[in-house]
């Protein structure tokens, strides 16, 4: 029981990788709030946890909005008794907007101002209610979701991208204005997870052709994720901070012509 007696947010954890974290955070003795724009989800998760015989409460949740943040962190505390870690993992993703974020000279203003309120400002938010809260700890975890995409070019989703290099920069400013509080602040950049939403909008074929430039075996699935998160929201990180951990099977590391360079040597 990594985390007993430990009390964590996890936005965006109806589905996909916020919910694989919610139940592993769970199982490791946190009490959860699943937080989720997606209210019917997020109830479903917290069943999950208290069939597991975890604790939990949903609470509906827009990241952009203030109030809505506010009242989150307000959830946690007046049930939970107070905040020790929070994962900022909700977003917009390309899938959100098919079609509309893709080249720079065609993109949607209204695409990009959406994803910058939900995946930057919505992260900033969190960051911003969950400090106070963090501090009547004597410090916390903060835990971001970034995504490769904020390292490297791409053909599409740059409005996606920028927001997650956003999140970055701002995982750092935490990390060293609240660091000599006992508050850390660090990322995670996942590979290509496999998640319901990923299968459906990306299809076989994308999946397949993407883990050709993973290094492992196979793509991501949720609960690497869930791990990660685990880890730098425990005290077993307690040195780690201001960091962007890629968790992505390696994707970032090779030369780029590794998966038609293997093709090659067949
Ligand atoms: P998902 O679509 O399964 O989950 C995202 C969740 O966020 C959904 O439950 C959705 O209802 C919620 N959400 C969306 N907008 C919200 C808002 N304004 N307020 C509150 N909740 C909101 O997606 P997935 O794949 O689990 O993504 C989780 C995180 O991982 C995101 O930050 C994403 O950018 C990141 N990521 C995912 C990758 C992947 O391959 N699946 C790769 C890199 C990063």
């Amino acid at each position: 029981m990594i985390l007993r007696d430990k009390v964590a947010i996890v936005t965006g954890s109806a589905s996909g990788i916020g919910r694989a974290t919610a139940r592993v955070l769970a199982a490791e003795g946190a009490s959860v709030v699943v937080a989720d724009l997606d209210e019917a989800g997020a109830s479903a998760v917290v069943s999950e946890i208290e069939a597991d015989g975890g604790k939990a409460i949903a609470t509906r949740v827009d990241v952009s909005a203030e109030d809505d943040v506010r009242e989150m962190i307000a959830a946690a505390v007046s049930t939970f008794g107070g905040l020790d870690v929070l994962h900022n993992n909700a977003a917009a993703l390309g899938s959100a907007s098919p079609g509309l974020d893709m080249d720079i000279a065609n993109m949607d203003v209204d695409v990009w101002d959406r994803t910058m309120a939900v995946n930057l400002r919505g992260v900033m938010l969190g960051c911003k209610h969950a400090i106070p809260a963090l501090l009547e700890r004597g410090g916390g975890a903060i835990v971001n979701t970034s995504s490769g995409s904020a390292q490297r070019g791409d053909l599409a989703i740059p409005a996606y991208g920028v927001s997650k290099g956003g999140v970055d920069t701002l995982t750092r400013y935490v990390a060293a204005q609240y660091g000599k509080q006992g508050i850390r602040c660090n990322a995670i950049a996942p590979g290509l997870i496999l998640t319901h939403e990923v299968e459906r909008f990306g299809g076989e074929a994308y999946v397949k052709m993407l883990e050709e430039h993973h290094l492992t075996p196979r793509v991501g699935r949720p609960e690497d994720i869930a791990q990660a998160v685990l880890y730098l929201a425990s005290d077993a990180a307690s040195f780690v901070t201001g960091q962007i951990l890629n968790v992505d099977g390696g994707i970032l590391s090779h030369t780029p012509p590794y998966a038609d360079l293997r093709r090659m040597a067949r």
